[in-house]
């Protein structure tokens, strides 16, 4: 049987690893898990991706020598991997020796058999930090559309793709200086001489649907020269070389080494277990298993490699994106979970056991919404599933300590069988989702016979024994089953019954022996986390216009520009400026305010004023330009209307030219000529 080796892509070193990444490690880990159940001799192996720009930008930011910065987060995510219950084999790191020989081993094989070339390239050039930058570290304004402060690849305004080369005012991210043209000899894979064989690898796959898609389209358009070079500074691996071919000492591109990672990590692994990298990578079953935003390299790139040095090529599997309350993850709206801050909440199972119950062969984003998951956890892992065994073993072990006889029921046997026999496939194909949908139909039928059979009515009765003996034996083949998901609910099942580490051929239907008291199973949700908004959607408006309210002496009637809108606000500023003040001032208003009629007149907002106790006014004075939103610290604005009761109610403080609220800053805006404490309204 072939050896099966299973990856997932290997993080940057460069950060935290956030709930979004774990949801890759999870689907790995229970793919993992699942193999290994069946009996399969699998690897898991992983590691860290320390090579690149970013990585050494960022230790250097932080003042700490670059191996050392990375090696620290590899130790961090290896601990995150272990709080979530994922069992890496091996998690070991491209900036290793193992790494660094099969890099030079794979280039200089596909030198040998001419596929490498050398090229001049002109690329941006920041004299003053004496580097080319890579397009991330140039902004500038999309040539296309005009909007400001783009990266050098893509406008995030408009979808253009372009060189940075082409952007309006380029800088460079690093010194904020207008980086030069520079051209230098650089190293190129020429992929088109792989077209041929990559086309026939994929027509014959069984990749996901969109994925041949993409690669349908990418093979149509035609593949490029992939540059694997990069110029000095850089953090990787030296060009054998390069100096004398190039004029210039060279080092390979992250995105080089990256991959062959994965075979260094599974060598080190065999190195160390008297077992041989070959077996994996010469005739093994590899399973890669990656996001949506790096399908190119893994399907292109990386096989083309493999196929040169003819290695075994992998079978892939790509998911979606996790996304929190339907957006992108963002810290000014309370929705970024690092691993660490999600375990501070809830547990690692109820995590894993969503993530099972949304994934499915799709490469689709996948919803992180808290009070779906508080359904699914409260609802269903423990209203069906976590209920049906722990009330089975309860009862049982209360009532019977021993389970010796077994009611035979041959019917529900055979659909049960049935439901396993698909689960396996499930797992198999990446659909967990229905795995995880036959499993609960298990404990459907496990809750409805316990309940059918009354076996509290009449304890002592041979039936009722007979009964939960089978209702135990579907809680223990529900414990082999749910293992690649939940394993500590699995285990807690199996100890249960004094058995432990069950696997999928200890699926039976008459077990028989004695039980252990049992734990808690599940965690109930109780709370969900709460969401960082600040209540009012502050903006900047210039005050256009100004005339007196027909109808009140106080009042006067203002219209304001936003920019994308103008709205007309209707002010209590008579007494305390004349209209030629007014008129011309940028200030910060309230926008989500409940539209009212003030004595005839329609105000769609509300000018923000600080007061003092002496009576001194000040307007909010933005830096931020004329349309743009303003806000504290840390804190999104709400977009949501607020009525002017909830308006007043909420407390914001000057202090040192500040305002406050929460003891968080409001963020370019200051103020000036009242006194420390004034409230703002
Ligand atoms: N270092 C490269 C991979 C090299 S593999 C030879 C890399 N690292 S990464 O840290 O940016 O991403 C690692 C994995 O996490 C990728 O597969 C990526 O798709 C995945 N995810 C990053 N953010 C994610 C979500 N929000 N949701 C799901 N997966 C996400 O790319
Ligand atoms: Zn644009």
């Amino acid at each position: 049987m072939a050896k099966s080796l299973v990856t997932c892509a290997l993080p940057y070193a460069n950060g935290k690893l956030h709930i979004g990444h774990m949801l890759e490690h999870i689907q790995g880990d229970i793919y993992a898990r699942f193999l290994r159940l069946i009996g399969k001799e699998v690897l898991f192996i992983g590691g860290s991706d320390m090579h690149g720009t970013p990585v050494e930008l960022n230790a250097a930011k932080h003042g700490i020598p670059v191996e050392k910065f990375a090696e620290n987060f590899r130790k961090e995510h290896i601990q995150n991997f272990k709080d979530y219950l994922i069992e890496y084999d091996n998690f070991y790191k491209t900036h290793s020796p193992e790494n660094k020989e099969f890099a030079h081993l794979f280039f200089k094989t596909l030198k040998e058999k001419g596929f490498v070339k050398i090229k001049e390239m002109e690329q941006m050039y920041d004299e003053k930090a004496q580097r080319f930058l890579p397009d991330r570290y140039v902004k500038g304004t999309c040539p296309k559309c005009k909007a400001e402060d783009q990266y050098g690849d893509i406008c995030e305004s408009c979808g253009t793709i372009y060189n940075p080369k082409d952007l309006i005012n380029p800088l460079s991210v690093i010194t904020q200086t207008t980086p030069v043209l520079k051209t230098s000899k650089h190293y190129f894979i020429e992929l088109a001489k792989f077209s041929t064989k990559l086309k026939e690898w994929i027509d014959a796959s069984n990749f996901q649907s969109e994925i041949k898609n993409w690669l349908q389209n990418w093979m149509n358009e035609g593949l490029e020269d992939w540059c694997i070079s990069r110029d000095e500074p850089y953090f990787g691996f030296e060009i054998p070389g390069s100096e004398e071919e190039t004029g210039s000492k060279k080092f390979f591109y992250v995105w080089l080494d990256a991959p062959i990672g994965y075979i260094s990590s599974t060598k080190n692994y065999t190195d160390q277990h008297n077992l041989n990298w070959e077996d994996y990578w010469k005739g093994g079953e590899i399973t890669h298993i990656l996001g949506k935003d790096i399908v190119y390299f893994h399907y292109l790139f990386w096989p083309a490699m493999l196929m040169a040095v003819d290695f075994s090529l992998p079978k892939i599997q790509t998911h979606g994106f996790i996304t929190v309350s339907g957006k992108k993850m963002s810290k000014s709206r309370g929705t970024f979970f690092t691993a660490d801050d999600f375990l501070k909440l809830y547990d690692a199972e109820s995590l894993r056991f969503y993530y099972a119950s949304h994934l499915d062969n799709k490469v689709v984003d996948i919803n992180l919404d808290f009070k779906d998951f508080q359904a699914v956890i409260n609802n269903v892992l423990m209203g069906n599933l976590g209920n049906f065994c722990y009330r089975t073993l309860v009862f049982a072990q209360k009532n019977y300590l021993t389970i010796e006889t077994v009611s035979e029921e041959k019917e529900l046997e055979k659909e049960i069988t049935i439901l396993i026999n698909e689960i396996k496939e499930h797992y198999n194909t990446f659909d967990f989702k229905n795995a995880v949908k036959k499993i609960l139909r298990i404990s459907d039928i496990g809750n409805q016979y316990f309940q059918k059979a009354q076996p509290w009515s009449d304890k002592d009765s041979e039936e009722s024994k007979a009964a939960v003996g089978f209702c135990v034996n579907l809680a223990r083949n529900l414990s082999i089953l749910v293992q690649p998901i939940i394993p500590i609910l699995s285990k807690k099942v199996q100890s249960t019954l004094s058995e432990e580490k069950l696997t999928w051929s200890d699926i039976k239907f008459n077990w028989t022996g004695v039980l252990q008291k049992p734990e808690q199973l599940v965690q109930k949700i109780e709370t969900l986390p709460v969401s960082n908004d600040f209540p009012i959607q502050m903006k900047v408006g210039e005050i256009m216009e100004v005339k007196d309210h027909p109808n009140a002496d106080k009042l006067c009637v203002m219209k304001v520009d936003f920019k994308s809108e103008k709205r007309q606000i209707v002010a209590g500023l008579k007494k305390h400026f004349t209209p030629e003040e007014l008129v011309g001032t940028k200030a910060v208003f309230c926008v989500n305010l409940k539209p009212a009629k003030l004595r005839g007149e329609l105000s769609q907002g509300m000018s923000m004023i600080a007061e003092d106790d002496d009576g001194n006014l000040s307007w909010l004075t933005p830096e931020a330009e004329v349309g743009q939103e303003v806000q504290f610290k840390e804190l999104k604005n709400s977009e949501k209307e607020i009525t002017f009761d909830e308006f007043v109610k909420i407390k914001l403080v000057a202090k040192s030219g500040k305002i406050f609220y929460d003891g968080k800053q409001l963020q370019k805006v200051s103020v000036s000529g009242v006194k420390d404490g004034a409230t703002v309204r």
